[in-house]
This record gives C-alpha cells, sequence and structure tokens, in this order.
C-alpha cells in the first residue's frame, strides 16, 4: 500500500514537471523578458530550443539567448527585435 502511494506520487511528480508554464519570465537586470512557451511551442519544433532529446531547462546566456530568439525573429521577420520589444523595465 505505501509503495503504491510513493508511485502515485513519483507519477504525478514527474507529469507536473513535464508541462511547462505558459509563459516564462526571463530575467535579465535590463528588463526582464517575457516568454510565451505556448505560443512558441505551438508554431515550431520542441527541437528548435531544446535540442535532442527530452525538452527541460534550456540554460540562457546574454550571447545563446539572442543568438536563439532574435535570430530567429529576424530571419522570420516576426516577433520582436528592437531591445525595448523584449526587455521590459518594471
Ligand atoms: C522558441 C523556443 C522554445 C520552443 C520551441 C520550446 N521551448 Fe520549452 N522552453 C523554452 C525556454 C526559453 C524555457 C525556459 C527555460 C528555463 O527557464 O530554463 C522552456 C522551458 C521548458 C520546460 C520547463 C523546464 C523546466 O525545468 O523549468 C519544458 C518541460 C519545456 N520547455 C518543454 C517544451 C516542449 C515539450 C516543447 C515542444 C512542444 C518546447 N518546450 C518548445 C524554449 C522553448
Ligand atoms: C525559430 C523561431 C523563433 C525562436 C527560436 C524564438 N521565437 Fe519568439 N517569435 C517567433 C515568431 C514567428 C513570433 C511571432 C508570433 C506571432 O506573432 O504570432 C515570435 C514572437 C515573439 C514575441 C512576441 C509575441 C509574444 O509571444 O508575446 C516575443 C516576446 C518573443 N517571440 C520572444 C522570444 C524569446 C525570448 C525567445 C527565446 C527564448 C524566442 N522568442 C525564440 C519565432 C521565434
Ligand atoms: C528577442 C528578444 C530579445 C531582444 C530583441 C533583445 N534581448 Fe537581450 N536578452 C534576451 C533574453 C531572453 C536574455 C536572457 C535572459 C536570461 O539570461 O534568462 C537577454 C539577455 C540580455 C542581457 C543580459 C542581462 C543579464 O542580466 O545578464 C543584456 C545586457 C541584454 N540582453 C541586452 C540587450 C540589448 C542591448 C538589446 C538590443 C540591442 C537586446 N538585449 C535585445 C532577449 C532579447
Amino acid at each position: 500500500m505505501k509503495k503504491m502511494l510513493t508511485i502515485a506520487l513519483l507519477l504525478a511528480f514527474t507529469a507536473g514537471t513535464a508541462i511547462a508554464a505558459d509563459t516564462v519570465v526571463l530575467t535579465a537586470k535590463n528588463g526582464d523578458v517575457t516568454f510565451n512557451h505556448k505560443v512558441h511551442s505551438e508554431s515550431m519544433d520542441c527541437k528548435v530550443c531544446h535540442g535532442d532529446g527530452k525538452p527541460g531547462k534550456v540554460d540562457l546566456t546574454k550571447d545563446t539567448a539572442h543568438a536563439l530568439c532574435k535570430d530567429c525573429h529576424v530571419k522570420k521577420a516576426a516577433g520582436p527585435t528592437k531591445c525595448g520589444e523584449c526587455h521590459k523595465k518594471k
């Protein structure tokens, strides 16, 4: 009985962490960037940002974020490309 409960809790936990929030706030000292995960993950493959394997945490730095986010917006001529369109001061 105890074992069953542990498994149920484990399942609930892994199911919960597999779903990303609709919007993710990426903190930056020059203004936080609100990233709409739902909009992005509906219109493109997970792999584009998460690479091969199971999607999870993405380590973004200034350079990797700009290369990933900004370059795609420039290439597709869609989405923000100006500093203030992504970085919002509170
Ligand atoms: C345009 C880029 C992009 C696409 C496409 C994308 N993601 Fe993400 N995803 C992110 C970013 C950025 C984060 C937040 C990263 C962080 O805070 O570590 C994130 C976070 C996540 C997380 C939460 C990770 C954690 O531990 O907090 C999961 C799970 C996830 N994504 C799954 C998916 C799946 C599944 C798909 C495809 C349906 C997908 N993502 C498509 C960029 C993307
Ligand atoms: C492979 C292409 C691609 C990548 C990578 C990508 N985007 Fe976008 N993004 C788009 C497109 C296309 C739109 C326009 C969607 C629309 O208007 O329907 C967009 C729209 C946006 C918008 C404005 C609309 C909204 O969702 O509020 C923001 C902000 C944004 N992206 C932030 C980011 C950030 C931050 C990252 C990196 C973590 C990122 N994007 C990565 C393609 C991309
Ligand atoms: C498409 C959205 C987007 C645009 C446009 C953009 N940035 Fe960023 N920027 C990001 C993201 C996402 C991060 C990474 C946040 C993180 O580390 O989680 C970032 C990180 C940074 C950082 C590092 C902040 C810190 O706390 O370490 C600086 C500085 C910065 N950007 C400046 C700029 C400047 C200046 C411009 C205009 C020339 C610009 N950004 C345009 C999305 C954008």
